[in-house]
């Protein structure tokens, strides 16, 4: 494979809304191990995956959740979470604030299992719920989240039933050379 072709599992990814069928357990393990090799600040590692395969779940969630409508049998989904009492307590070690790193972490995580899914010739969407406070209090009831653990977003995955439509997003004048 040459080089330009392993970028284009970057350059030719995009939202998949529709699926045909859920991931496999393997295949839901190989997406987080794609996620869980992200970097994270002073390697925390402050994520935990809720894995949704059980469709009364699906159901509540949907109940709730207005922009992830499409959430149905044929997807599964993950809740990417932060334990973020791992930053609390550097923050009060080192007396700076450091806790919203786990939003930053857990948002690379996500984008790693984006790619990966692509790559593998599936699909997935990331739907918002962090910060909406709403929405990660009804999370928080559906799932048993403890008081530590703050759900940053829901992803749908699967196998595509129509690609998303690849955006070229390439634009130079968002960049800036030594100054803005
Ligand atoms: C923080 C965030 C929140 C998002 N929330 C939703 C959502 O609730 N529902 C949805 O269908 N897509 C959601 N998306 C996906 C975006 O709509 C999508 O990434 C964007 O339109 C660009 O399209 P592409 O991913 O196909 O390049 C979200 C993406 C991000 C990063």
């Amino acid at each position: 494979m040459t080089n330009n072709e392993k970028l284009d599992f970057i350059l030719t990814r995009s939202s998949v809304r529709r699926f045909s069928s859920s991931l496999t357990p393997e295949e839901t393990e190989t997406l987080l191990r794609a996620a869980m090799s992200a970097p994270t600040a002073m390697d925390y590692q402050p994520w935990h995956f809720v894995v949704v395969n059980d469709n009364a779940v699906k159901d509540r969630l949907r109940s709730f959740l207005p922009y992830a409508k499409m959430i149905n049998e044929n997807c599964t989904g993950i809740v990417v979470c932060g334990d973020i009492s791992l930053y609390e307590e550097v923050s009060k070690r080192d007396g700076e604030d450091n806790t919203l790193y786990w939003v930053e972490d857990c948002s690379a995580a996500s984008e790693n299992l984006l790619l990966a899914a692509h790559a593998l010739g599936l699909g997935a969407v990331w739907t918002g719920i962090f910060p909406l406070e709403s929405r990660i209090s009804k999370l928080r009831e559906t799932l048993s989240l403890p008081e530590n653990i703050v759900p940053l977003n829901l992803i749908l995955a699967g196998h595509p039933a129509a690609s998303g439509r690849v955006k070229d997003k390439f634009n130079k004048s968002k960049i800036h050379y030594e100054k803005f």
